[in-house]
C-alpha cells in the first residue's frame, strides 16, 4: 500500500457493459484535457506568469475549490447507506485540505481566495464545472453522480502525472502540498468509487 493509499472498503464486481461503454468516453475526454494549452505549457516547463494565473484560476474554479461543497450536498441525500456515507466523509475531509493546498501554491503566482470569485471559467474549465452541478441535483440519479466524482478524481489524476514534475520544480518545497498529494494515484480509493457506483445502478 502506498502512502496515501486508504484501505478498500468494497469488493470488486464485473464490470457492465454500460460502465465500460462510459468509462471509455470519459477516458476520450481525459486524452482532450491532457493536451489543452494550459496543461501543455505546464508540463513543458515554459510556464510564464499568464499561463500559470489561468491555469490555477480555471482548474481551481472548476474542480478544486467547490469539489469538497458538492461532496456535502451529496451526503445530504437520503437514504445512503452507511459505508457510501463514510467514504464519501473521508473524501470531504480530503478535499477540503486539496483546496487549501491548491491556495498555497496558487500564492506563488499572487492569486489569493478573492481572486477566485472574479474568474469566468472557459468551456473546457466549465464541463467539469457541469459534471459537478449535476452531483447537486437532488433529481440525478445516484449511480450518475458518483460517475462524475469518479470522472472528475481519474481526471485530477491524470492531469497532476503531467503537470508534477514541471510544477514541482517551479513552486519550491513549500508549496508542493496539493501536487504531493495526487502525485501517486489512490487505486484503491478509485477502486471503491467505481463498485459504489455499480452498487448504486444496481438499486435503482
Ligand atoms: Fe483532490
Amino acid at each position: 500500500m502506498t502512502r496515501r493509499e486508504r484501505p478498500r472498503v468494497t469488493e470488486d464486481t464485473p464490470d457492465p457493459h454500460w460502465f465500460v461503454d462510459i468509462f471509455r468516453a470519459t477516458e476520450r475526454y481525459h486524452r482532450d484535457l491532457v493536451g489543452a494549452p494550459m496543461v501543455c505549457a505546464v508540463q513543458s516547463g515554459r510556464i510564464d506568469p499568464v499561463t500559470a494565473r489561468q491555469f490555477l484560476l480555471q482548474f481551481g474554479l472548476s474542480v478544486i475549490q467547490p469539489f469538497p461543497e458538492r461532496l456535502a450536498k451529496l451526503l445530504r441525500r437520503p437514504g445512503l447507506q452507511e459505508d457510501l456515507q463514510l467514504f464519501l466523509r473521508a473524501n470531504r475531509i480530503q478535499e477540503r485540505a486539496h483546496w487549501r493546498g491548491w491556495l498555497q501554491m496558487s500564492q506563488v503566482w499572487d492569486i489569493d481566495a478573492v481572486d477566485f470569485a472574479e474568474v469566468t471559467l472557459c468551456p473546457k474549465a466549465m464541463v467539469f464545472r457541469e459534471y459537478f452541478d449535476a452531483l447537486t441535483d437532488t433529481r440525478t440519479p445516484l449511480a450518475v453522480a458518483l460517475l462524475g466524482i469518479l470522472s472528475v478524481e481519474s481526471a485530477a489524476a491524470k492531469v497532476t502525472t503531467f503537470i508534477a514534475p514541471a510544477l514541482s520544480a517551479r513552486i519550491g518545497k513549500e508549496n508542493t502540498a496539493w501536487i504531493e498529494a495526487h502525485a501517486e494515484i489512490d487505486t484503491n480509493h478509485l477502486a471503491d468509487l467505481r463498485e459504489f457506483t455499480k452498487r448504486a445502478a444496481r438499486e435503482v
